[in-house]
């Protein structure tokens, strides 16, 4: 496994293996990795001849100061894990770098980034494309590695793909979750002990919520989940919506569509977690 810092660097190791028609796996990440990344690195490697997985905390994607500045690294940790993982190339460039001037673009992804996320953290996914597209670029990569975790980044992901006409397939992974449910992310690591032991309890109210015999309305589904957590202060919920999977638009009956998610943004303490799941 080599570690490369550089673009120019990059491009000439991954050149040799595209000459001779060998496929390239991109997993991009912000680092302090957990096995939800792994499982999409070994993923990578499995259906690629090489594996590119990308470290970098991308300040434009960040709209609370705090949250980037506390944002975990764990660089020598990372790279033992991708090592094991069979990663090939571990690409980790400085922000000078990545935006030797302030990226200056606009993308607009129409009505999918005015719901969920787009409105709760302004410019997020701007940031998001500004980066993902970057990288694009420089590893021109055959496949591309996302989590559902991030659902809403997913379907930003992929109109991205779509409007550039980035001759990419964009690869979806299942959410991996720890034993109790939460789902993995590296801001986990920012739960107080106490925190850490409540937080479960949003994956297990999404996960109820799917069970409900007879059927509960969309409204008492989302009652349901908001009220579970307004019991216990140490939560403050941002959203809850039950949305088409495709359109991201909020659905109000179970009928309106063959694909419906709920997904969902709540801060435990201080640290905001997400998370989603699928009724059908
Ligand atoms: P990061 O949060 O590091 O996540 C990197 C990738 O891992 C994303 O595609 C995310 O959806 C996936 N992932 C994280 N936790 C997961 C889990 N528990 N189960 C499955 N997949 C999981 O998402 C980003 O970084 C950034 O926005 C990035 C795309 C790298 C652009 O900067």
């Amino acid at each position: 496994m080599k570690i490369i810092h550089t673009i120019a660097e990059l491009r000439a190791h991954l050149e040799e293996y595209k000459s001779i028609g060998q496929y390239i796996g991109l997993v991009p990440t912000m680092g302090a990795l957990h096995e939800g990344h792994i499982r999409l690195v070994e993923r990578c490697v499995q259906e690629n001849a090489i594996c590119v997985v990308s470290i970098f905390v991308n300040p434009t994607q960040f709209n609370d100061k705090n949250d980037l500045l506390f944002y975990p690294r764990t660089p020598e940790q990372d790279a033992e894990m991708l090592r094991k993982a069979g990663c090939k190339y571990v690409f980790m460039p400085s922000v000078e770098e990545m935006y030797p001037e302030p990226d200056t673009r606009l993308f607009h992804f129409g009505s999918l980034e005015t719901v969920m996320e787009g409105s709760f953290r302004p410019g997020h996914f701007n940031g998001v494309a500004q980066i993902v597209s970057k990288l694009f670029d420089a590893v021109k990569p055959d496949r591309a590695y996302f989590g559902e975790k991030d659902f809403q980044q997913l379907a930003i992901i992929r109109k991205m793909t779509k409007d550039m006409n980035y001759p990419i397939e964009i690869v979806a992974c299942p959410i991996v979750r720890e034993k109790d449910g939460l789902a993995m992310s590296s801001r986990n690591r920012r739960l107080s002990s106490q925190e850490r032991e409540k937080a479960p309890q949003i994956a297990q109210l999404l996960s109820k919520s799917t069970t409900f015999d007879p059927v509960k309305s969309i409204q008492d589904t989302i009652s349901y989940v908001t009220k579970g957590l307004a019991e216990d202060p140490t939560f403050k919920l941002e959203y809850y919506e039950i949305v088409d999977g495709d359109t991201l638009q909020p659905v109000e009956n179970w009928d309106d569509s063959g694909y419906i998610v709920g997904c969902i943004a709540v801060f435990c303490g201080t640290v905001r977690l997400i998370d989603n799941i699928l009724y059908k």
